[in-house]
């Protein structure tokens, strides 16, 4: 068990961005945002943000690193020594679950960039604005080609995992995040000089009130829990190598700050190619992988700059990708003993695995529904079945266990001995929001959404 601490603050600042600047920034937030009413949405998201997500983040970090271990093992360690049940160690198998569940589908669309940073670098094989977006439709068709890059993307997962934390993980995110960000800029100069930079500002940050519904509500807390990296287990695993001499409260909004900042950029990026090319901004899913392309090859310097835009995301979903892994990895180290070489390929041999039932959702075992007899699961298929548990209901309720256990159950001389609040009413005021108003404001959303 090597390098169980990072080598630095600063360091452990770039791994945490890293692993909640993802697919879910680049791809979903654009998306969801399209289909949510825009700034209408942006605005409960930011509200979301900072009443719901950073106080439950400042909770994970903490019960990480005073349980300095695995999610099941961060959890049982905090509870026994604060006189509670070791039962709570459930809470930590939850998170460290939902992370390895997304990680299987999360691989599966990565692949799809890889894919398509070849397609945007060869102008798309020639293809014209009227029929670029039928090449997605293909791809999802051809379980080969995914398996393929499926496997590719897994594979240099766990080879950067398995290297260790200071070897693999850090060295890859010194080197991807500022890439990331400097891709990101120039995209974003791309957007304003050849789209209607105008068009994305007002639509981003225009608030139509009249928009803000339960929906769009229920979306937004999804969409912070999943872009911040939330009830995943990673930020605990993360949490559990920070050296003492951090400030988490410090970290945690400096994680989450930087998490939306990207999440907008991106969609600064995104919306003026789209509105400058007369398209959809509510297309959904396909916004990236369909409507992009449809602007990128009728554009001046489209083919460079989609290659740009395609590879940006697969940084993104790389730097995302190792965070989500290390919880079941540290795991089988604590727990088993188990080299982390050899968790790697465990784990990813069988993370592989489920992964491939994604794949074929999308078409041989399209029509494979397992839990159709339930109305609410009428239609779904394996894939949207894992992204559905995930994302609306171990994710929400994992988060309501972590706020009740860090507000309620943890000692409170742990909690302050370990959070630098700079004054004691801000101390009291995230308290009660993790007592009260972060369970009741989830449990609404939940159920609302369940029904
Ligand atoms: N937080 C990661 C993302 O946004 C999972 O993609």
């Amino acid at each position: 068990m090597e390098n169980r601490t990072w080598s630095s603050g600063l360091t452990f600042i770039l791994a945490a961005v890293g692993a909640a600047v993802g697919l879910g920034n680049i791809w979903k937030f654009p998306y969801v945002a399209g289909v949510s009413g825009g700034g209408a949405f942006v605005l409960v998201y930011i509200v979301c943000v900072i009443f719901v997500a950073i106080p439950i983040l400042i909770g994970e970090l903490l019960i990480g690193r005073c349980g300095s271990g695995s999610p099941p093992v961060a959890m049982r360690k905090v509870a026994e020594n604060s006189g509670r049940s070791a039962k709570w160690s459930i809470v930590g198998f939850m998170g460290m679950i939902v992370g390895y569940l997304i990680a299987t589908y999360y691989s599966v669309i990565a692949g799809w960039t890889l894919v398509y940073i070849y397609k945007a670098a060869n102008g798309f094989g020639g293809a014209t604005a009227l029929n670029v977006a039928q090449q997605f439709e293909d791809l999802k068709a051809d379980p080969a080609t995914m398996a393929i890059w499926h496997t590719v993307f897994m594979c240099l997962a766990l080879v950067i995992v398995g290297r260790g934390l200071r070897n693999g993980i850090e060295r890859v995110v010194k080197l991807l995040m500022p890439a990331l960000f400097v891709m990101l800029v120039v995209m974003i100069g791309y957007a304003a000089v050849a789209g209607d930079f105008a068009a994305g500002l007002d639509f981003l940050f225009g608030v139509d009130f009249s928009k803000i519904t339960g929906a769009v509500v229920l979306n937004a807390i999804g969409q912070a829990f999943f872009s911040i990296s939330v009830a995943m287990g990673l930020m605990m695993v993360y949490g559990a190598y920070v050296p003492r001499n951090v400030s988490l409260t410090r970290s945690a909004i400096i994680i989450a700050t930087a998490d939306t900042v990207i999440a907008l950029l991106a969609g600064l990026m995104i919306f003026p190619i789209v509105f400058a090319n007369g398209l959809d901004p509510a297309e959904g899913p396909g916004l990236i992988f369909k409507t992009l392309p449809t602007a990128f090859v009728g554009m001046p310097g489209g083919a460079v700059f989609g290659a740009l835009f395609f590879l940006l995301l697969a940084f993104a979903a790389v730097t995302s990708i190792i965070a989500i892994i290390e919880p079941i990895v540290a795991y089988a180290e604590d727990r088993w003993h188990m080299r982390r070489t050899m968790a790697c390929v465990v784990f990813g041999i069988l993370g592989w695995a489920i992964g491939m039932a994604s794949v074929l959702s999308f078409n041989i075992w399209k029509g494979v529904t397992p839990l159709a007899v339930f109305d609410a699961f009428e239609g779904k298929t394996v894939y949207d079945l894992i992204d559905y548990f995930t994302a609306n209901i171990m994710m929400p309720v994992g988060a309501i266990l972590i706020a009740l256990f860090v507000g309620w159950r943890m000692k409170p001389e742990m909690i302050e001995g370990d959070l630098s609040f700079s004054h004691p009413l801000l101390f009291k005021t995230w308290l009660w929001i993790m007592r009260v108003v972060a369970p009741l404001a989830i449990l609404g959303i939940l159920v609302s959404g369940l029904r």
